[in-house]
């Protein structure tokens, strides 16, 4: 298991108030991913800024910070083979229009600007924004599940 990463998944206000939170856990739990962090809270202004710091030009930034800042989120991290791009995969393309049916997003959501779900783009990029999100703590456990998972 010498690939193994971490990477960081939330759920977005959206995906808080239409009870997708236990799905999306459930998707990653049975996938075999490992979950090592979870928290609700409402993201401050200045958290989310940091979160999204690469997108400050955009025009949609701002609507992009009040929607975020509209109710508590479910952060995430999970561990485990590839999890940073096959969680990207799970969670399919930003715009749903354009997610596959079986993504999450292709599953429950339609519009870009209400897309239920985060997940880190880059091992370097998760490591920042567990940093962020969670101070980099993550729990180390053994999950004898792990071993009807991996050869
Ligand atoms: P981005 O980092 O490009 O996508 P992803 O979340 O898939 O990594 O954009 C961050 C979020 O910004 C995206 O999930 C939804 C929002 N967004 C918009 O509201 N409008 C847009 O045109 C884009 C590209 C993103």
């Amino acid at each position: 298991m010498s690939t193994t990463e971490q990477t960081y998944i939330m759920v977005k206000p959206d995906g808080v108030q239409r009870g997708l939170v236990g799905e999306i856990i459930a998707r990653f739990e049975k996938r075999g991913f490992k979950l090592v962090a979870l928290k609700m809270f409402t993201p401050s202004k200045e958290l989310l800024e940091k979160h999204y710091a690469d997108l400050k030009e955009k025009s949609f930034f701002p609507r992009l910070v009040a929607y975020m800042l509209s109710g508590p989120v479910v952060g995430m991290v999970w561990e485990g083979l590839d999890a940073v791009k096959t969680g990207r995969a799970m969670l399919g393309a930003t715009n749903p229009l354009a997610s596959a049916p079986g993504t999450i997003r292709g599953d429950y959501a339609l519009q870009v600007g209400m897309n239920v779900c985060h997940g880190s783009d880059a091992v370097e990029t998760a490591q920042h924004e567990i940093g962020l999100w969670f101070g980099g703590e993550v729990n180390q456990y053994k999950l004898s599940r792990q071993e009807w998972i991996y050869e």
